[in-house]
């Protein structure tokens, strides 16, 4: 049992990690139009990725006996400068829902409602993967520039063949 602002919570979250899904699907689309297509296949995984994220907080409000909602969703977009701009892009999206777990776990300690604390140390922790990855990707852009080296790492792009996680 979960209070109704915390149902407001998770479903503002749900829509976000759809909304994260929608965003690397735009990205993915961009790189398969400029020929990244390792890259194109990264972003396809992080789409997916984040899909198995908004399912697990769909189940998570469902168990809890809670109301899903299912918003409007905006447009993301699919222009993006260069590759390194889009990875650029992710890393801020990223760091943006980071802050949003860590709020959400601020509330859910104002709630004393320990499950969704629980719940939502998953996500803490996949954020740190999720912050590091990206960021791992972007050095390794910055430091080849354009050229043969940015197709060196789009290759290597192509390689992820699987989420580094899954929801448990
Ligand atoms: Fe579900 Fe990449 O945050």
């Amino acid at each position: 049992m979960i209070s109704k602002k915390m149902e407001a919570a998770l479903n503002k979250q749900l829509h976000k990690e759809m909304y994260s899904a929608y965003l690397y699907l735009g990205m993915s689309a961009w790189c398969s139009e400029h020929s990244f297509n390792g890259s194109a296949n990264w972003f396809m995984m992080q789409y997916e990725e984040e899909m198995e994220h908004g399912m697990k907080v769909y189940h998570y409000l469902l168990d809890q006996g809670a109301h899903v909602e299912l918003d409007s969703m905006k447009g993301s977009g699919t222009d993006y400068e260069s590759l390194l701009s889009c990875f650029e892009q992710s890393l801020a999206h990223e760091q943006k829902m980071t802050r949003s777990f860590n709020k959400l776990c601020d509330f859910a300690i104002q709630e004393k409602d320990h499950a969704s604390y629980t719940f939502f140390q998953w996500f803490v922790n996949e954020q740190v993967e999720e912050e590091a990855t990206v960021s791992d990707v972007i050095s390794k852009l910055k430091l080849v520039g354009d050229g043969n080296g940015l197709f060196m790492i789009d290759n290597q792009l192509a390689e992820r063949t699987d989420t580094p996680t899954k929801p448990a």
